[in-house]
């Protein structure tokens, strides 16, 4: 099937199946085989996320994030990764330290760069992290989905999107609606952080939690150096959090060199 829109006709290859009015699969564009996304729905909500990772994506030009190839009315066009999710990795069991802190080192850069940007992913979790090759180092990590994104330049960034993402990675004032803080990421980046070095996540009960009523938090992941990091990036305030993605990454290399 071709597209009209696109600069280039893309010819469907696959279907990974239909998620939020979102059709998806590999597909031969330009000559290369590529992963595309393409609308099917007309709920007003869906089409929003899905115009917002087009404009945003398309001002974004970063080596560990998924570039947009193309766009049309109802498809973006991605580089085909292969690899896996890092989702699908720590389903085979957790990491270990040292595979754990390169990945935050490169989650790290790439959100550094958004947020420098203005731009909040919002829905940081190992779903939205592809490891390149399947390999587990600073460089193959590519940060996805930016579907759920806070662009300050993106005229339709209203409070409608109040109470979006996933409650498990979602910060309490992202709940409360609050969108556009960085630090935000950083409290996602720290439940990853978290699953990652566990295949657990911190909140049993994570709207519990969000809600201030079920305060309750699984045993601490990874060494004890690790522990005061993970708090600080888990804290209900903002302000208690690493200030900056930089900040974050400068603490957990300090640590990866006493270690
Ligand atoms: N460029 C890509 N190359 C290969 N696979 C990809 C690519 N982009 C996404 N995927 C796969 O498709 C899945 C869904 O992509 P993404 O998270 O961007 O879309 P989504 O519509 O938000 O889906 P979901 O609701 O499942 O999060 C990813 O978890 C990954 O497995
Ligand atoms: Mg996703």
């Amino acid at each position: 099937m071709n597209f009209s829109s696109l600069a280039h006709p893309v010819q469907r290859l696959d279907s990974r199946g239909v998620r939020e009015g979102v059709d998806r699969g590999p597909a031969q564009w330009n000559g290369r085989l590529v992963f595309v996304k393409r609308l099917v729905s007309d709920q007003p909500e869906q089409r929003q996320r899905f115009r917002r990772e087009g404009r945003v994506l398309s001002r974004l030009r970063h080596p560990l994030i998924v570039p947009l190839l193309d766009q049309g009315e109802r498809e973006l066009v991605f580089p085909m990764i292969a690899g896996e999710t890092l989702r699908e990795r720590i389903e085979r069991g957790p990491l270990n330290v040292c595979a754990a802190l390169q990945l935050m080192a490169g989650l790290l850069d790439a959100l550094q760069y958004i947020h420098q940007q203005g731009v909040v992913h919002h829905d940081l979790k190992p779903e939205n992290v592809m490891l390149v090759g399947g390999q587990l180092n600073a460089r193959s990590v590519r940060l996805i989905d930016f579907g759920m994104a806070h662009d300050p330049l993106d005229p339709e960034d209203s409070n409608s999107v109040a109470r979006m993402g996933t409650p498990q990675f979602m910060p309490p004032e992202q709940f409360q609606g609050r969108r556009g803080d960085p630090r935000s990421d950083l409290y996602a980046a720290g439940v990853l952080l978290w699953d990652a070095l566990s295949g657990q996540i911190p909140h049993p009960d994570a709207l519990g939690w969000l809600v201030g009523l079920r305060p309750e938090r699984g045993p601490l992941p990874g060494p004890a150096a690790l522990h005061p990091l993970l708090e600080r990036c888990l804290s209900r305030d903002p302000a208690q959090r690493p200030q900056s993605a930089l900040d974050l990454r400068v603490a957990l290399d300090r640590l990866a060199r006493s270690m």
